[in-house]
C-alpha cells in the first residue's frame, strides 16, 4: 500500500520528469482538494496544463490548475514571468464559467512581467537562428527567454510596478522600447504595452503582495499547506536539461522551490509525472523518439498536440534513463504514471534502460492489449500493465502511487 494522499507533505510538488506535457495539470487538480493554496512556481504561458472536469475541457497556461476546487488560495510566484493579458484572459474564462478567482489570487510582487515585445522578440531569434546550423530551438513563442533575458540583466519590470503611477509605467516603456528596437531591430507598439499595463492595474494591482516569500512562510506558520505545480520539466530544465533545447528557467523541485521562496527543507512529497511513454514538442535530442505509423499511432490515441501551440508532438518510448534521472534531481517520493491508457493496443512495449556503445537497450515489455480505458482500482488493472508499473518501481527505486487511465477527473488509479 502506498497510500500517497494520506501521506502528503505540507508542501508538496508536482514535478514533470521528461520533456513537459506529462499530466501535471490533471495531477495538481485532483491533489488540489487535499491543500490550502496551490501555487505555480516558475516559467510562463509556455505551459499548457489541460484538466478535464465534466466533459469539459480547460487549458491553463498561467493560472494553476487547481483554480477549479472552491476558496483555494492561487498564488503566482517570484520565478515567474507573466504575460498580462493572458492571465487577464484566463482570469475572464474561469468568470465565465462562474469563477471569480481575483479575491483568492496573489502574484508575489518580485514576480517578473512578460511584455509583449518580448514574445518579438523571441520570435526574431528563432528566425535568426533559423538560418544557422543547429537550426531554431522550437520554443513555443510566448516570450519566455527574453523575459528572463532582461531578468537577468536586471532591467525587467516587477508584478511590483503594477502598484505605480501610469507615468512611471510609461517611462519605463518609452525607456526599454528605445533599447529593444536598437538591439533587435523591431518595433515596440508602446501605446499597446502601456495599456496592456494599467488594464492589469486596474483589476490586480491590490493583487500583488509586498512580499512573496513572506506570504507563504507565514500561511505555513498558520499549519495552512502549499501544492506546488511544477511547470515544464526535468529535461527542459535550464542547467540539467538537454541544452541548449531546454526553455530558460529551472524546472526542477529546487527551482519551483527557490522560485516560491520556501526552504528546500520544507517539500517533503514530490511527485514526480511521468508519461508511460515519452513526447516532446520542439528540436532536439530524443533518443527513443519512435518513426512513422508507431509514432502517429501513439500521437493520434494519445492525442499528442500541444496544449499551448497546438503543434504535434514528438512521441516515442518510455526512457527509464530519464525517470531515473529525474528521481534524483527532484528527490521524488512517489509516481505518477499517466496515460498508460494509450497504450492499451500495443503488442510489445519497448522501454529504454541503457546505453552500451552509444547503442540504446530496450527491454520488450509485453503489451495488456485490453482497456484499461477509466480504470480507478488497481486490482482491475490487467496483469502485464501491473508488470508495466512495477518494473518502473523496480528500475527507478520509487513507488508509483497513482496511474493516469484517462483524461477525466476520475480516471485515476489511488494506490
Ligand atoms: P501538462 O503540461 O503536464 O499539464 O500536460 P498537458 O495538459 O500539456 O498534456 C497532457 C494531456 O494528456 C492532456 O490533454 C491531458 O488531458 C491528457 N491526459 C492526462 N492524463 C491522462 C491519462 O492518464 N490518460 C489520457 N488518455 N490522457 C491523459
Ligand atoms: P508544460 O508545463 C512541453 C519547450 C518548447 C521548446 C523549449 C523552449 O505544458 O509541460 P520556451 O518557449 O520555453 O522558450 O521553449 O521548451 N517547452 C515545453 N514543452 N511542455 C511545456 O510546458 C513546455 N514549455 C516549454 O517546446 O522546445
Ligand atoms: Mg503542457
Amino acid at each position: 500500500m502506498i497510500n500517497l494522499i494520506s501521506n502528503l507533505g505540507q508542501v508538496t510538488a508536482v514535478i514533470g520528469s521528461q520533456w513537459g506535457d506529462e499530466g501535471k495539470g490533471k495531477a495538481t487538480d485532483i491533489l488540489a482538494e487535499q491543500f490550502d493554496i496551490i501555487a505555480r512556481a516558475c516559467g510562463g504561458a509556455n505551459a499548457g496544463h489541460t484538466i478535464v472536469v465534466n466533459d469539459e475541457k480547460h487549458v491553463f497556461h498561467l493560472l494553476p490548475s487547481g483554480c477549479m476546487h472552491d476558496k483555494k488560495i492561487i498564488f503566482l510566484g517570484s520565478g515567474m514571468v507573466i504575460h498580462l493579458p493572458t492571465l487577464l484572459e484566463e482570469i475572464d474564462r474561469l468568470n465565465k464559467i462562474g469563477i471569480d478567482i481575483v479575491p483568492r489570487l496573489y502574484i508575489a510582487n518580485s514576480a517578473h512581467i512578460l511584455l509583449d515585445f518580448h514574445k518579438t522578440i523571441d520570435g526574431a531569434l528563432e528566425e535568426q537562428r533559423s538560418k544557422k546550423k543547429e537550426g531554431v530551438i522550437g520554443t513555443t513563442k510566448r516570450g519566455i527567454g527574453p523575459a528572463y533575458m532582461d531578468k537577468a540583466e536586471r532591467v525587467g519590470l516587477r508584478a511590483e510596478g503594477l502598484k505605480s503611477s501610469e507615468a512611471t509605467l510609461k517611462e519605463y516603456i518609452a525607456e526599454r522600447a528605445e533599447v529593444v528596437e536598437k538591439r533587435y531591430g523591431i518595433k515596440v507598439d508602446r501605446k499597446l504595452e502601456v495599456k496592456n499595463l494599467i488594464e492589469a492595474k486596474k483589476l490586480l494591482g491590490s493583487r500583488v503582495v509586498d512580499n512573496g516569500p513572506m506570504f507563504l512562510n507565514e500561511s505555513l506558520e498558520k499549519k495552512k499547506n502549499i501544492l506546488v505545480e511544477g511547470a515544464q520539466a526535468t529535461l527542459l530544465d535550464t542547467d540539467h536539461g538537454t541544452y541548449p533545447f531546454v526553455t530558460s528557467s529551472s524546472t526542477t523541485l529546487a527551482g519551483a522551490l527557490q522560485g516560491l521562496g520556501l526552504a528546500p527543507s520544507s517539500c517533503t512529497t514530490c511527485v514526480g509525472i511521468a508519461k508511460a511513454y515519452c513526447t516532446r514538442v520542439g528540436s532536439g535530442f530524443f533518443p527513443t523518439e519512435a518513426e512513422g505509423e508507431t509514432a502517429e499511432r501513439l500521437r493520434t490515441k494519445g492525442g499528442e498536440f500541444g496544449a499551448t501551440t497546438g503543434r504535434p508532438r514528438r512521441c516515442g518510448w518510455l526512457d527509464l534513463r530519464d525517470l531515473q534521472f529525474g528521481a534524483k534531481l527532484n528527490g521524488i517520493t512517489h509516481w505518477n504514471i499517466t496515460k498508460i491508457d494509450v497504450l492499451d493496443d500495443e503488442e510489445m512495449i519497448p522501454v529504454a534502460i541503457n546505453e552500451i556503445d552509444g547503442k540504446i537497450k530496450y527491454k520488450e515489455l509485453e503489451g495488456w492489449q485490453s482497456s484499461t480505458e477509466n480504470l480507478s482500482n488497481y486490482d482491475d488493472m490487467p496483469e502485464k500493465a501491473k508488470a508495466y508499473i512495477e518494473f518502473i518501481e523496480e528500475v527507478t527505486k520509487v513507488p508509483v502511487a497513482l496511474i493516469g487511465t484517462g483524461q477525466g477527473r476520475s480516471d485515476i488509479i489511488i494506490r
